[in-house]
């Protein structure tokens, strides 16, 4: 499988955090002022979040710049905290994220829990992905972390796992959301292994240069940048490798409308959104056409060559 990067990037050409704060933040800290103080409410919420050293972006390159971090961390998905856009980082500061395991079991050799300080002491690198939701809206968001795979070679799968299920923390104490039965709690995902193991699948730490915030799925989640958001889930605490199709939150709820898959194709709409064309916020007006697997067909449209992607949607 290609690696996106080949060898070591002195720490000198670290991209600086400063290049992610955003505008209003900047012009505080040029005014003497803390600037993590002056970003307001999305910083009250997102919890205590420090800087991540980070090789510069390994992504493909895209032309879009970065959305801006205080729409990145006030318009979000994160339905244990509510389900408006807004709940997310008015609610999840109650979440706490440190310390923080994950326990990663299953069809694997060496199962084992790993602490979320050790995964960023392993090394972590800038991923600036596109990122769409099926709600036809995307961002281009600066996330830091390390590929998934580097995670699957510590615990060794065998060769009956054939899938990965990552699970999402369940504390009605500190969400919420949870009082509501729209979901089986708690949040699942899955990939099949070989997308797992892709090296454009980020187990995910951070966000413009700094830890994740609460509202983002603080300290950990996934992001797979070829499928629909609500693939990556958020606040992670166990990843099973099994040998089954796991049964997703989202497929549970509602099959017809959720596929297992789900990756970006504008050929095949969503009951309720088409997905044809997508909104680059923050212009909610203006929609651009959207591209075969979010733009990353050359790097993924081999994992699924020979397949029915409007049965397997
Ligand atoms: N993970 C959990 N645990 N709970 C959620 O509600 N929402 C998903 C995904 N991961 C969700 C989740 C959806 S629908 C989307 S679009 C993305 O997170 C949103 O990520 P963002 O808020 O960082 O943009």
């Amino acid at each position: 499988m290609p690696r996106l990067i080949s060898k070591p990037i002195p720490s000198s050409e670290i991209t600086p955090r400063e290049v992610y704060l955003n505008r209003r933040a900047l012009l505080a800290a040029a005014a003497g002022g803390s600037a993590l103080a002056m970003m307001g409410k999305a910083a009250f919420a997102s919890g205590l979040r420090r800087p991540l050293e980070a090789l510069p972006n390994t992504a493909p390159k895209i032309s879009d710049t970065p959305t801006d971090h205080d729409l990145a961390t006030s318009y979000n998905n994160f339905y244990e905290f509510g389900t408006s856009k807004s709940d997310p980082a008015r609610n999840a500061g109650t979440l706490t994220t440190k310390p923080w395991t994950i326990e990663i079991v299953g069809e694997v050799t060496k199962p084992r829990t790993i602490d979320v300080d050790q995964l960023i002491d392993m090394g972590l690198e800038e991923r600036i992905y596109r990122f769409r939701c099926v709600e036809a809206w995307s961002m281009v968001i600066p996330w830091i972390g390390l590929e998934f795979n580097k995670i699957a070679a510590l615990v060794e799968p065998t060769s009956r796992a054939k899938y990965v299920k990552f699970v999402t923390v369940n504390r009605p104490s500190e969400m919420p959301g949870l009082r509501s039965d729209m979901l089986d709690w708690p949040y699942t995902e899955g990939l099949r292994i070989d997308e797992a193991m892709h090296p454009l699948t980020l187990l995910t730490v951070g966000m413009y240069g700094q830890t994740l915030a609460n509202q983002n799925g603080a300290p950990v989640r996934m992001i797979v940048p070829w499928k629909y958001g609500f693939k990556s889930g958020k606040s992670i605490v166990r990843i099973e490798f099994v040998e089954k199709q796991p049964v997703t939150a989202w497929v549970a709820a509602n099959s017809r409308e959720y596929g297992f898959y789900s990756n970006v194709n504008p050929e095949v709409d969503h009951p309720r959104w088409t997905q044809k064309r997508e909104r680059l916020l923050p212009d909610f007006f203006a929609s651009r056409d959207t591209e075969k697997f979010n733009g990353y067909g050359e790097q993924v449209a081999s994992l699924y060559s020979g397949m029915d992607l409007k049965v397997n949607y």
